[in-house]
């Protein structure tokens, strides 16, 4: 993680999240995307979240990557108390293979959105890609290292192992 100010918080609802969100969390750290991650659950940790979100934006964050899995609530209850965008990844579970995460995110009551993602890595990664994106628009110089990534992925995948 870069020792400059954090652009980005990460917020998973378990240290079990972690094996999915050290993907997102690999994919800051290559666009050079200075970010804090924590564990806090919307249901153990109501106070601490609530911490979190409120004060994100003065701390400098721009924009919130939330996962959770089972009945996933935190991107929602994030999202309803910062302005912050909110980018939503659903955990991979066992009983329901992450789609009990997946509905609990994605549907949100109009008002209060949040932007949620595939289950699991992909996800994880994606949500670290938009995050840049997001970035991207008030900032050339990640505008750049997200323009090199994608024509790096583009080379990547043109090449066949024939
Ligand atoms: C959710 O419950 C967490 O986001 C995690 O995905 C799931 C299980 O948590 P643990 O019991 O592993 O802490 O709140």
């Amino acid at each position: 993680m870069s020792s400059e100010t954090p652009v980005v918080g990460i917020i998973m609802g378990s240290k079990s999240d972690w094996e999915t969100m050290q993907h997102a969390a690999n994919m800051l750290t290559e666009l050079k995307i200075p970010f804090e991650a924590k564990a806090l659950s919307a249901h153990r940790n109501p106070v601490q979240v609530h911490e979190f979100a409120t004060t994100a934006k003065d701390r400098g964050i721009q924009v919130i990557i939330a996962a959770a899995g089972m009945a996933a609530a935190l991107p929602g209850v994030v999202a309803a108390v910062t302005p912050l965008p909110v980018l939503g990844v659903p955990i991979e579970t066992r009983v329901m293979g992450g789609i009990d995460s997946l509905l609990s995110m994605v549907q949100m009551p109009g008002g209060i959105p949040v932007a949620t993602l595939a289950i699991g890595k992909a996800g994880a990664k994606n949500a670290a890609l938009m995050s840049a994106a997001i970035l991207a628009l008030n900032d050339n110089s990640i505008a750049s290292r997200l323009d090199a990534f994608r024509s790096q992925q583009n080379q990547t995948e043109a090449q066949l192992p024939l």
